[in-house]
C-alpha cells in the first residue's frame, strides 16, 4: 500500500491536519493508502496537535485529539512513498537530510500537487487567529481531496 508523510514545522498545526483530514477521506473512499505526518522541529514531541487546531477540524467534522507529534527523521525516506511538506522551509529542512536523489524526489510541495510547479506554501496558522486556522483548513481539505483522487 502507497504511504504518504506529511511534514511541517511543529507538527501541530498543518502537517496533522492534512494526516487527519486524508485519514478522514481514507474512511469515507476507502482508499487505498497509509498516513502519517511529522515536523522537521523536535519542540513538540509527543504533543496532541495544538487546541485550535483540533478545535477548528472538530467544528468541520475531522476529529485530530488522538495524533501525537513526532520529528522528521531519515528512515523516513526508506519508510514512505511520497513527503508532502508544507512549505519551503520545510522543503529545504527535508531535503537537507535526504542521502541519495531517490530519497530527494520523494519530496515536493504539498500543494503541488493540486497546483503542479506553482510552488505554493500552506500559510503558518500559529500566530494567526481562528479565521487563519479555517482558511488553512479548507486549503488543506481542498489540496486531500485532490490528492485521494490518485489513490482509489
Ligand atoms: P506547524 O505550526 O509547523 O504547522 O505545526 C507551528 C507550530 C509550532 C511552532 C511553529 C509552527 N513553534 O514555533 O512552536
Amino acid at each position: 500500500m502507497p504511504k504518504i508523510l506529511f511534514v511541517c514545522l511543529g507538527n501541530i498545526c498543518r502537517s496533522p491536519l492534512a494526516e487527519g483530514i486524508m485519514l478522514h477521506l481514507k474512511k469515507k473512499h476507502d482508499l487505498k493508502l497509509e498516513i502519517d505526518s511529522a515536523g522537521t522541529a523536535h519542540y513538540h514531541i509527543g504533543e496532541a496537535p495544538d487546541s485550535r487546531t483540533i478545535a477548528n477540524a472538530k467544528k468541520n467534522g475531522v476529529d485530530l485529539s488522538q495524533l501525537r507529534a513526532r520529528q522528521f527523521q531519515s528512515s523516513d525516506f526508506e519508510e514512505f512513498d511520497q513527503i508532502l511538506v508544507m512549505d519551503k522551509s520545510n522543503l529545504e529542512n527535508v531535503v537537507k537530510l535526504a542521502k541519495n536523489e531517490s530519497h530527494k524526489r520523494k519530496v515536493s510541495l504539498f500543494l503541488n500537487s493540486m497546483y503542479p510547479d506553482k510552488n505554493l506554501e500552506v500559510p503558518d496558522p500559529y500566530y494567526g487567529t481562528e479565521k487563519h486556522f479555517e482558511e488553512v483548513f479548507q486549503l488543506v481539505y481542498k489540496a486531500c481531496d485532490h490528492l485521494r483522487q490518485n489513490y482509489r
